[in-house]
């Protein structure tokens, strides 16, 4: 049985304060939750205090992005030891607007997981297909370029620790889920690649996230699918009820 875990991605919002309201918040409400993973990840400049509000609860806290780098001139990054210091457990990678927008490559991504893993931080490995590659009928030829890519070099005993999200980039903060059953048939070929490049017994263990609109109202469908092991979610993030609303429906 894969344990379901909930990430909150809270992208370039919450203020410090904001941040602890929020984190304090959750704490409260979900602080105690052990039958699923909680994952706050904050903007870089609220991580110490959403780290220092969770670290007696069984909330973990992830970030945004992570250089592919361990330290040097890169101005604007921030790398694995910087994050480490700050308790963070989880890294959000390749997530779409960081694809679309920073125009980072699968191939960088792929550095990036590589060494996350390297450096003992779970990746969540975002991938999905926008709205023309879905009507256009490629959905499956992406998402499987950017699993066999983003993945390429690692370890099957690794597929315990990392997550991978599907996130559809036409489901993204525009209120218009996926329907189960299409989030369902994206989780099960990419459960398939997963088997096909490291065999059955990583593919059971990965953890699949779904991503994209994902509120209180259709958790419940959507994690009740067989091969959707949780949520990756952003505007319902922001909002103690929301978020607590959707991990109480992963129960
Ligand atoms: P959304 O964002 O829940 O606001 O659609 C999800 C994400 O981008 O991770």
């Amino acid at each position: 049985m894969r344990k379901k875990i909930i990430a909150g991605n809270w992208k370039m919002n919450k203020t410090i304060e904001e941040a602890v309201e929020l984190a304090n918040g959750l704490k409260r409400e979900v602080g105690g939750c052990t039958e699923v993973d909680v994952v706050l990840c904050p903007p870089f400049t609220a991580l110490k205090s959403v780290s220092d509000i969770v670290s007696e609860s069984q909330i973990a806290v992830g970030s945004q992005n992570m250089s592919s780098e361990d330290e040097g001139a890169y101005t604007g990054e921030i790398c694995h030891t910087m994050l480490k210091e700050l308790f963070v457990r989880y890294v959000i990678l390749g997530h779409s607007e960081r694809r679309e927008y920073y125009k980072e490559t699968d191939e960088w991504v792929n550095k990036k997981v590589i060494k996350a893993l390297e450096k003992n931080l779970r990746p969540i490995l975002c991938v999905g297909e926008t709205l023309e590659d879905r009507e256009s009928g490629n959905t499956e030829k992406v998402v499987e370029v950017q699993v066999r890519e983003g993945l390429k070099g690692v370890s099957a005993d690794a597929y315990t620790e990392l997550v991978i999200a599907y996130e559809p980039v036409w489901a993204i903060g525009t209120g218009k889920v996926a329907s189960a059953e299409q989030a369902q048939e994206v989780h099960a070929f990419i459960r398939g690649i997963v088997k096909d490049m490291v065999g059955a017994e990583a593919a059971d263990a990965v953890r699949i996230q779904y991503g994209g609109s994902m509120k209180p109202g259709n958790a419940a469908e959507l994690l009740s699918q067989p091969d959707i092991d949780g949520g990756l979610i952003g505007g319902a993030a922001l909002d103690v009820a929301s978020f607590a609303g959707i991990i109480n429906a992963a129960k």
